[in-house]
Order: C-alpha cells, then sequence, then structure tokens
C-alpha cells in the first residue's frame, strides 16, 4: 500500500513497484487520470483528513490483499495550517500503522517518507512540516520496537529536495539555481524522486530483512558537511595569513 501515491515521489515509488510485479493499492486524494492507470495497481480516492472515509477505505484495501508492505508518503498541501499539516502527516500514519499492523504478516516492512528537515531549519518552510517530519522519523524507530518482535520492520528515508515530474521542469529552466544546488551538493547534482522510491523500495523489501528503526538520509550528501564548510564553498574567502 503506497499512502500519497498520486503523485511526485509517491507515483515514482508506485511506477517501481508496479514494473518489479507487484500488487499496489494507492491511497490519494484525487481520482488518478486513465492515462496514470498501471498493471497490478488499485487506486482509493480519500481524504486522510476524513477518519470515517479512511476506516472503509482502510478495510476495502485489506480485502483486496493484506498489506504486508506498507509506504507513507503523503504530503500536506496548502495554506500554513499547523492542524492539518501535523492531522494529514501525523495522525493519518499513526491511524493507518495502528489500523494495519495487526494483521501484517511476519517479514511485513513499513516506510515513512520523513526530511532532512527534522534535523534543519528552513526559515521559509512552516513550524508545522519541520514538527511533522521530526515526528515521523521518531515514529519509525518507536513502531520498529513495538513491531520488531512480530517481525515487522518500520524506517524512515530523509530526503532532500528532489527533482519529480511535477517540478522538474522548473528547476531545469533556472540554471542558476540548478548550480547552485550541484555546488552545494557533494554529488554535485539534485536527486531524482526515482532515486528516492528506490531507497524506499529497498527498505520496504527483503533486502533490508535486518535493518530497523533507521533514517536513510538520501541526499546526496549535502548534510554531511558543516555549515562553515557550506558557507566557504558557496562564498569562497581568502583564508592565508
Ligand atoms: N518534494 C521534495 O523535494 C521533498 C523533499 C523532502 C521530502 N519530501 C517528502 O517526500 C514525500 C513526497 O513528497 P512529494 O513532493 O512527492 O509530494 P506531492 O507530490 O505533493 O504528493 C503528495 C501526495 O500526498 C497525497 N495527499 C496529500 N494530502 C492528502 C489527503 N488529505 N488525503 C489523501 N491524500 C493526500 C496527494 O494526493 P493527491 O494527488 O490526491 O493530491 C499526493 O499523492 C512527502 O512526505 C514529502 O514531505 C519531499
Amino acid at each position: 500500500l503506497v499512502v500519497g501515491g498520486t503523485r511526485g515521489l509517491g507515483r515514482a515509488l508506485v511506477r517501481l513497484l508496479s514494473k518489479e510485479g507487484r500488487e499496489v493499492s494507492v491511497l490519494g486524494k484525487r481520482a488518478p487520470e486513465a492515462s496514470e492507470k498501471l498493471d497490478g495497481v488499485k487506486h482509493w480516492s480519500v481524504d486522510l483528513l476524513d477518519s470515517a472515509s479512511l476506516s472503509r477505505a482502510l478495510d476495502e484495501v485489506q480485502k483486496r490483499a493484506p498489506v504486508s508492505e506498507l509506504a507513507l508518503l503523503q504530503r500536506f498541501k496548502g495554506a500554513e495550517d499547523w492542524s492539518a499539516e501535523l492531522d494529514t502527516s501525523v495522525t493519518a500514519t499513526k491511524r493507518i500503522i495502528e489500523s494495519l499492523s495487526p494483521s501484517m504478516p511476519e517479514g511485513g516492512s513499513i516506510v515513512l517518507v520523513g526530511s532532512i528537515i527534522a534535523e534543519l531549519v528552513a526559515d521559509s518552510t512552516p513550524v508545522g512540516y519541520h514538527v511533522a517530519k521530526a515526528a515521523l522519523h521518531h515514529m519509525a524507530r518507536f513502531y520498529a520496537a513495538k513491531l520488531g518482535p512480530r517481525g515487522v520492520r518500520v524506517n524512515a528515508v530523509s530526503a532532500a529536495t528532489f527533482l519529480k515530474d511535477e517540478s522538474k521542469d522548473f528547476y531545469l529552466k533556472n540554471k542558476e539555481l540548478l548550480d547552485l544546488y550541484r555546488r552545494m551538493i557533494p554529488l554535485g547534482r539534485m536527486g531524482t524522486a526515482d532515486e528516492i522510491a528506490e531507497a524506499a523500495a529497498f527498505l520496504l523489501g527483503p533486502r533490508s530483512s535486518f535493518i530497523t528503526g533507521q533514517v536513510l538520509t538520501v541526499d546526496g550528501g549535502l548534510t554531511i558537511q558543516s555549515q562553515e564548510a557550506l558557507a566557504r564553498k558557496l562564498v569562497p574567502v581568502e583564508t592565508k595569513k
């Protein structure tokens, strides 16, 4: 089950899982276009903020097939709104995990998508997003400890800004911005939704069978640098005496 699988990173993950021949259920707010339909993929249109509709959708998903792998990457969109941000990201995640995990089989896996903003401050981004992402990283640890004895793993992916279908043109047309990312990121470029989806798929699948409670940062090395080193890289200053 991919929650938030109708756009961006979620859609990239759904495409990847469908290509691997998996049966995928998707929750998103809007109904997908006919052209977006993929083999083995079934959509449910539901507003995560409507708890009764969410429970109904989860029941139907379970009837289709018991959920063994669960990825949560919904993102609140709209004007700055503390409650809606936390309800969409944190409360819906808790509800979905607590509703589905009791029937997940041994070997089941859950992946939450967080952000480097869980640890760092970007003052142009609302405080609710920071708090929600920090909560998700810690929820991965909490549920890993709680569900581990049943053989269910829980991890998080911490992403930096990536290129997705919806934003690619904006970034690729803006040479100055692209050049800034090239200079900031040790790997010299922005990551893509497909690359973040690969990390999520790794944590979801059996190849990560002994990894749980971890936050995997997928940022091309951006956050391993000290702020001072980063600033010096962007604004070279003569330091020889
Ligand atoms: N974009 C980045 O550069 C970036 C960087 C770091 C971390 N992240 C994280 O990566 C994840 C994916 O980001 P993204 O940019 O790919 O997201 P996105 O394109 O905005 O897609 C968000 C998804 O969440 C669903 N959604 C939002 N509110 C909902 C609601 N109330 N009910 C049901 N579905 C709802 C959307 O459904 P609809 O399609 O129906 O609207 C959509 O499928 C998020 O957790 C985000 O915080 C993103």
